[in-house]
């Protein structure tokens, strides 16, 4: 098992949860956040935590970091679909050039590297669960919502050419709509911003676009499980939970679990005219589960408790 890892993007969602999950296995952890979205005070306070503020595109910062750890892995990213749609060139930036970075120094120092990719290179699907030996293909790249997914395959592309080329040993998990209470510019939390606010929650169009919802805790055993397995010539893996459900039945859970009085409206689709919404999302997880040997254990009801009861602590008045 890793004894002392790099994580790019560890003050974020992921990354924290992932922290916690390497100090529970007595691993050392070195993050290195620029605390463009993520948060210094989602770190643990542990001796065995080491903060770096930076930025993954600085070469030889990520040079150096990379040579005191074991294991790699690369989070960070501009993410989230109203900040891409407002800056796609940082996002497209961070995709191409931080992981061009990450990857060459592992590849070099023959550390093992796991790359956080999406379902977002999938495009839309007809609902059927989404499995790794699809093609991918997402959209034309005039529409910048594709930004964010054209810049996680050229991603997933360059770390298997280091694979291929340099024996880089190499992971590509592409997340499903990992949820949990640190989380910003998402549905969940906005939903349950809305709800705590006493209403209305804002659904855009009819509610029955799905999603399929994974814990962050339950994510950050599966990439904890998915380093050792790191395997020659690479190994590409759905990281999701096959359970999907609509819009609208998650604006619905999260309104009875706050208040049920709270009520649903109807809006237009999100991100004005020209934005092309996904319809299906659902990944095929058979590999996932065949890898880890993990399940789930966590049910969306308990996600959004958890989620809940955060939020209403931060939004309470100290
Ligand atoms: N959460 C999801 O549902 C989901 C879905 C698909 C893919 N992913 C991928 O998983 C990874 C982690 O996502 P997350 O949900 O934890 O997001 P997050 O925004 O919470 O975390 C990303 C972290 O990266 C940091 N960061 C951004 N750009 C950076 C840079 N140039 N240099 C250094 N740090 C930088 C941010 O400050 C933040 O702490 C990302 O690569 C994301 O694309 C997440």
């Amino acid at each position: 098992m890793p004894s002392r890892v790099l994580i790019t993007g560890g003050c974020g969602l992921i990354g924290s949860a992932l922290v916690r999950r390497a100090l529970d296995s007595g691993a050392e952890v070195l993050v290195l956040d620029n605390l463009s979205s993520g948060n210094e005070d989602f770190l643990p306070d542990d001796d065995d935590v080491e903060f770096v503020q930076g930025d993954v595109c600085d070469d030889r910062l990520v040079g150096e970091l990379v040579h005191e750890c074991d294991h790699v892995v690369h989070l960070a990213a501009g993410l989230g679909v109203g900040r891409i749609v407002e800056r796609p060139t940082g996002s497209l930036r961070q995709g191409l050039i931080g992981t061009e970075i990450v990857a060459r120094h592992a590849a070099v120092q023959r550390r093992p590297l796991f790359f956080a990719s999406t379902s977002e290179v999938y495009g839309d699907s007809e609902g059927e669960a989404l499995d790794e030996d699809r093609c991918v293909g997402f959209g034309s790249p005039d529409r910048v919502r594709f930004t964010y997914a054209a810049g996680k395959t050229a991603g997933e592309a360059l770390v298997f050419a280091y694979a291929h080329e340099y024996g880089l040993l190499a992971t590509v998990g592409r997340f499903f709509n990992v949820t949990g209470p640190c989380q910003e510019d998402a549905v969940v939390p906005r939903f349950v911003d809305q709800a705590l606010a006493g209403g209305p929650l804002r659904v855009h169009d009819d509610g029955g676009q799905t999603r399929s919802f994974l814990d962050v805790r339950d994510a950050a055993e599966y990439v904890w499980r998915l380093l050792p397995a790191s395997p020659r010539g690479g190994l590409l893996v759905n990281i999701g939970r096959d359970a999907p459900v609509t819009i609208l039945e998650l604006a619905q859970r999260v309104r009875d679990l706050v208040d049920r009085r709270v009520e649903i409206a109807h809006e237009p689709p999100a991100y004005g005219e020209g934005f092309v919404p996904i319809r299906y999302r659902r990944p095929d997880t058979k590999r996932l589960v065949a890898c880890t040997g993990y399940e789930p254990q966590h049910s969306l009801n308990d996600t959004l408790r958890t989620c809940i009861s955060y939020r209403r602590a931060e939004h309470t008045p100290r």
